[in-house]
């Protein structure tokens, strides 16, 4: 047996161990991806072989935590992909505004840069006193970071260019304070917003929706788990509720498809029917 074969084994058997120990399923991952992740893991953790990760995992359970870190990535940006939160601010924000109570799911929000920019645009449109936002994901460190609404000072110039491109109204300055080597967001946009773990692979619908971001998430599961959070966001969303995926994620290959109707192609925004389904007989 070639050594690829006996650590495909391994993964499967670690991967088995993480469901059982803490109910956590990564198995619907893009298994490309979660294999060099896992495969990281051993230098990081100095173990010579994938399934001596096994015993430390079922035993510590603190050491959970690090290889959910390992397995996830964190990575975001405030306004990522400014030209998604022109779209949302132009083609949007002016329907949500004739609504008299919004909330809105950031499911995958990671560190929190992308329920930050929305608090932004909220504000900006003058919807931020009416909305209730939601920040979820699996990770609870990245859930704290995201809490705690603090970026390194050197992340300013890149935030800044992407508020702009974004339609932003003011100085990006008026949102932040810089102060030694950190950036920390104005605590104001954090008021309306609650940060909580969910598994997009197990846990179930929470409120009505009238907006969901769920965007560089689906990039990380397989076609049957990409269908289930599908299915979850289709049974989460109010009807006529938006949603918006990562610019390489589609719902053009789902069953789900037909039940929404693009807004902009391009940026990933489509919009649930309006109209009640009628029933099949
Ligand atoms: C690349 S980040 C995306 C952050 C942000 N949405 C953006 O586009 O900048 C992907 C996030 O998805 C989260 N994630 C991965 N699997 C998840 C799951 N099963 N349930 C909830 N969040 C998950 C990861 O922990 C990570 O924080």
């Amino acid at each position: 047996m070639q050594t690829e074969e006996i650590e495909d084994i391994e993964i499967q058997l670690l991967l088995d161990a993480i469901r059982l120990r803490y109910g956590y399923d990564f198995r619907s991952y893009n298994r490309a991806s979660l294999n060099r992740r896992i495969r990281n893991c051993l230098t990081h953790c100095d173990f010579k072989h994938i399934s001596e990760i096994i015993p430390r995992l079922l035993h510590e359970g603190l050491f959970l935590q690090r290889l959910i870190s390992t397995l996830t990535v964190t990575v975001s940006s405030m306004f990522r992909d400014p030209e998604v939160f022109l779209a949302l601010r132009e083609k949007v924000m002016p329907v949500l505004a004739t609504y008299p109570f919004l909330n809105i799911w950031h499911a995958g929000c990671a560190t929190g840069e992308e329920v930050y920019s929305m608090a932004i645009l909220l504000k900006e449109v003058g919807l931020y006193d009416r909305t209730q936002l939601f920040a979820t994901d699996l990770d609870d460190e990245a859930l704290a970071k995201a809490a705690e609404g603090v970026y390194p000072a050197e992340k300013l110039t890149e935030f800044a260019s992407n508020y702009r491109v974004a339609g932003g109204k003011r100085d990006f300055a008026d949102y932040a304070t810089v102060k030694g080597g950190l950036l920390r967001v104005d605590p104001a946009l954090r008021k309306n917003v609650l940060f909580a773990n969910h598994n997009l692979a197990g846990d179930g619908v929470f409120a009505e929706m009238q907006l969901i971001l769920c965007r560089n998430v689906l990039i990380y599961f397989d076609s049957t788990l990409q269908e289930r959070v599908l299915t979850l966001f289709a049974d989460s969303l109010a009807r006529g509720g938006f949603l918006c995926l990562g610019t390489h994620e589609t719902m053009e290959f789902s069953k789900l498809h037909d039940q929404f109707s693009p807004i902009v192609k391009k940026h990933r925004i489509c919009r649930k029917s309006i109209q009640h389904r009628r029933p099949a007989w």
